[in-house]
C-alpha cells in the first residue's frame, strides 16, 4: 500500500506569505505532483499543522482541495490547529470517542494509527500532549492489533531530534507515550520539525518530514522554534511492503522545472 503524506501545509488565507512562500500554492502544486506521479496511493495522510492560524477558511479551503481529489484521506491535527474550527469544515473527521481526533485503519497485514497531540494549554505554548483519555485510547488501539504491524501516526515527535528550539516544543510527556507504546510499534510517522529526519527510538523506526512550504533550516544550536528557511518543498511517500516499511521524501518544487525537460530523464 502506498500513502502521500502532507505534513504541515499551514494554509493561510488569500495566500498570504510565510517567509514569501505562499502556502496555498504549494499545496495545489503537492496535490498535482503526487496525482501525476502517484495516481496508485491509497490515502492521503495530512500530518497536522494544517491551517497556520487555524482559522475557518483554510479549512474550508483544505477541505475543499481534499475532497476534489476523490481519494480517501486521514486530516490530523498539529499545534497550529484549532480543534473546533477544523470540524466544521470536517464533520466526517474521526473521533475517539471523547473528541479528540484518533483513528486506526487496518489492511490485513498493517495497523495504522493517528494521533491527535494538538493541546492549546500546553506549556510551553505549541508542545503537544497526549492526555490519560488519548493515551487509553492507543492502549486500546495498540493492544487491539491482532498481530498486525503497528505504524503511529502523530504530529510532535515523541523524542529530541537535536534542534533545540523544536526539541522544546515537541511532545511534552513523551515517557507516558512510550509507557505505552514501547515494543509495540515497528514505525512512527511525524511531522511538526519541518525536516526530513529519520532514526530509531525505543525499538521503533521513526520518520519526520518536510513541509511542502516553509523548513527547518539546519541549526543545532539556536533555541528558537520559529526559525524557518525557503528550502525546496516536500511531500512525503510511504510504502508498506510485505518485508519492509519504507519513507521517501519528494522535492516537488525541485522537479517541477525537470518534469518539463525531456533531456533530463
Ligand atoms: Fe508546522
Amino acid at each position: 500500500m502506498k500513502l502521500i503524506v502532507l505534513s504541515d501545509i499551514h494554509l493561510t488565507v488569500e495566500g498570504r506569505p510565510i517567509i514569501g512562500i505562499n502556502p496555498s500554492e504549494r499545496l495545489d502544486l503537492a496535490l498535482a505532483h503526487a496525482g501525476r506521479h502517484h495516481p496508485d496511493a491509497a490515502r492521503y495522510v495530512l500530518l497536522g499543522d494544517l491551517a497556520h492560524l487555524g482559522q475557518n477558511r483554510a479549512y474550508r479551503a483544505l477541505a475543499g482541495r481534499m475532497n476534489a481529489l476523490g481519494k480517501p484521506f486521514t486530516p490530523m491535527l498539529g499545534n497550529h490547529d484549532n480543534r473546533e474550527n477544523f470540524r466544521k469544515a470536517f464533520p466526517d473527521a474521526p473521533d475517539d470517542g471523547a473528541g479528540f481526533v484518533q483513528s486506526y485503519l487496518d489492511t490485513a497485514t498493517d495497523r495504522l494509527i493517528f494521533l491527535d497531540t494538538l493541546h492549546p494549554e500546553a506549556t510551553p505554548h505549541h508542545s503537544g500532549h497526549l492526555c490519560a483519555a488519548r493515551l487509553g485510547w492507543l492502549e486500546r488501539a495498540l493492544n487491539g492489533a491482532g498481530g498486525r504491524r503497528i505504524s503511529v501516526f502523530m504530529h510532535h515527535p515523541p523524542l529530541a531530534v537535536g534542534f533545540p528550539g523544536m526539541d522544546a516544543i515537541a511532545l511534552a510527556n513523551p515517557a507516558d507515550f512510550w509507557a505505552i507504546a514501547k515494543g509495540k510499534i515497528a514505525h512512527l510517522f511525524c511531522g511538526h520539525v519541518h525536516r526530513t529526519i529519520s532514526g530509531q527510538t525505543h525499538g521503533a523506526g521513526f520518520s519526520i518530514f518536510k513541509s511542502p512550504a516553509h523548513q527547518m533550516p539546519m541549526d543545532m544550536t539556536s533555541a528558537d522554534s520559529a526559525l524557518s528557511v525557503a528550502e525546496p518543498g516536500a511531500y512525503g511517500i510511504i510504502l508498506l511492503n510485505d518485508d519492509a516499511i519504507i519513507a521517501h521524501s519528494e522535492d516537488f518544487t525541485l522537479n517541477l522545472a525537470s518534469e518539463s525537460d525531456p533531456a533530463s530523464a
